[in-house]
């Protein structure tokens, strides 16, 4: 099977030739490979009830969830590498690994038999060692031998190698489904095989995979945590780093870098890309290219989340005022939306429809968009779904998404079980309601324009409530400015 991790790398124009001798010489005086198998992985404990669940849906098909391959970024320069999620969900492999393995779950007369293929480490007598610059040990270091794989996993491993003969058994009497966009390569090779699926039982396959992280176990709400506690220590740095961001201009990027270091730092990574946009650009609802300056009299809204090592993210929102103290008019607007945040945060309950958080935060703005002569129309017209919607103008997002391995976790599932759903326990979601006024839009008053603010937390519902995960960074504007100069102070202090 030609897999795309066979191919050697494509720009070998400045590539140095290897002479003999050298290839004779580099397999050899090396100490051996270390005799200890690693720990579990943190997650191994709780993968085997998650490909169980999975089983029991699909009885009888061979089930295939590829982590996907490099992608390139330009030339023979790849990104991070970062495995599908239903990947990780299932094999507890976070980080950067494990590119092209592919999970495949066989089908047996009580459930299925799970075998993770990889590509072991290549041999030092082997050339890739030395000279492959996208796979190589000397290039991108050591993968895992096929019993440290298992070690680290728990699951039955074999290498990438024998994937091909098990995907071809007994396949015109097999119905196979894949996770299609995980792997193209892949899938187009399960295409070419005669075997009983079709894209309609993939798209069930990723459905399933989708929803069966709706409801997080007790150790993804751990990391969970961790992932917002780490995050709330991040937004401290920059709070601290603010002074700096203004003098130095281009404060936007200054803040999406202090962020990031303490992302890569803390976790594996941020979750998604930092939005740091201060003034106007907060009106621009996925601002990321962070290349503004940050003065004074402006909000700094930053929407950023750091990503643990088993890949679960934060997606926290604070809306700070840059110089540690809110104007009359933003204070307005922030506490219009704090007051639409905590109306949507008391609706995420148990039992609760999914757009209740949402519902709840909307009725609060469009009171105070019609108090403050902004709608053109009654709030109770504007909350029309049908025939209203006129304040979207002004929030045109939802408040919440579920939030886990991804920052929009779930995105598969059903509407009947998500949109359209009810909150369970377990489930974690956002609420994020904002409010942006951009400095064109005529229709707002003029104190209020180039304002856009947004607050938002990482909510777990309970048995009996929910929990705010991101509760440790404050949103009460008073407490907000006490924090900033407490912050402001130590980091002055730091520098004399
Ligand atoms: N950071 C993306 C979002 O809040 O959904
Ligand atoms: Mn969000
Ligand atoms: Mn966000």
């Amino acid at each position: 099977m030609a897999r795309v991790s066979e191919e050697q790398p494509k720009t070998r124009s400045r590539a140095i030739p290897y002479s003999e001798a050298f290839k004779t010489f580099i397999p050899t005086g090396w100490a051996p490979y270390a005799p200890d198998l690693p720990e579990p992985l943190p997650a191994t404990a709780w993968t085997q009830a998650r490909r169980d669940s999975l089983s029991a849906l699909f009885p009888g098909d061979r089930l295939v969830v590829p982590a996907g391959g490099l992608k390139v970024r330009s030339n023979d320069t790849d990104y991070r590498f970062r495995p599908h999620s239903a990947f990780a969900h299932l094999t507890g492999l976070g980080t950067d690994r494990e590119p092209d393995a592919v999970l495949v779950l066989e089908p047996t007369d009580s459930g299925h038999d799970a075998t993770l293929y990889f590509r072991p480490r290549a041999p030092r007598t082997s050339e890739e060692f030395y000279a492959n610059a996208r796979y190589g040990e000397m290039w991108v270091g050591q993968r895992e031998s096929l019993a440290e794989m298992a070690a680290l996993t728990g699951l039955t491993v074999a290498d990438i190698a024998d994937l091909e003969d098990a995907l071809a058994k007994n396949a015109s009497a097999t119905r196979v489904r894949i996770v299609r966009e995980a792997d193209a390569a892949l899938t187009d090779q399960v295409d070419a095989l005669d075997h009983l699926g079709s894209a309609e039982a993939d798209a069930e396959l990723s459905t399933a995979l989708s929803e069966l992280r709706l409801c997080k176990d007790e150790f993804e709400v751990d990391q969970m945590r961790e992932a917002c506690a780490k995050t709330a220590v991040a937004f401290e740095e920059v709070v601290r780093a603010l002074p700096e961001a203004v003098r130095r201009g281009r404060g936007e990027r200054w803040v999406e870098g202090v962020f990031g270091l303490h992302a890569r730092h803390a976790g594996n990574a941020v979750g998604y890309d930092t939005i740091a946009a201060a003034g106007d650009h907060a009106c621009t609802l996925h601002w990321i290219r962070n290349d503004g300056d940050l003065r004074g009299d402006e909000l700094l809204l930053l929407d950023a989340g750091i990503e643990l090592d088993t890949l679960y993210t934060a997606d926290i929102t604070r809306t700070l005022p840059v110089s540690g103290r809110f104007s009359e008019a933003q204070r307005k607007v922030y506490e219009a939306v704090l007051e639409a945040q905590q109306a949507g945060i008391d609706a995420a309950q148990p039992g609760a429809d999914f757009l209740a958080p949402h519902l709840a935060a909307v009725v609060v703005l469009v009171k105070r968009l019609e108090d403050w002569g902004i709608l053109p129309v009654s709030a109770a017209e504007s909350v029309d779904p049908e025939t209203g919607g006129q304040h979207r103008r002004w929030m045109v997002h939802g408040t919440s998404h579920h939030l886990g391995i991804d920052v929009h976790d779930c995105a598969q599932a059903l509407a009947e079980n998500y949109r359209e759903g009810t909150l369970k326990p377990g489930m974690v979601i956002t609420v994020e309601p904002g409010l942006y006024f951009k400095e064109t839009d005529l229709l707002v008053p003029e104190e209020f324009r180039g304002i856009g603010v947004r607050i938002e937390d990482d909510i777990l519902i309970t048995a009996d409530g929910n929990e705010n995960l991101s509760a440790a960074l404050p949103k009460d504007p008073d407490e907000i400015e006490a924090w900033m100069s407490v912050l402001f102070e130590r980091s002055s202090d730091r520098e004399h």
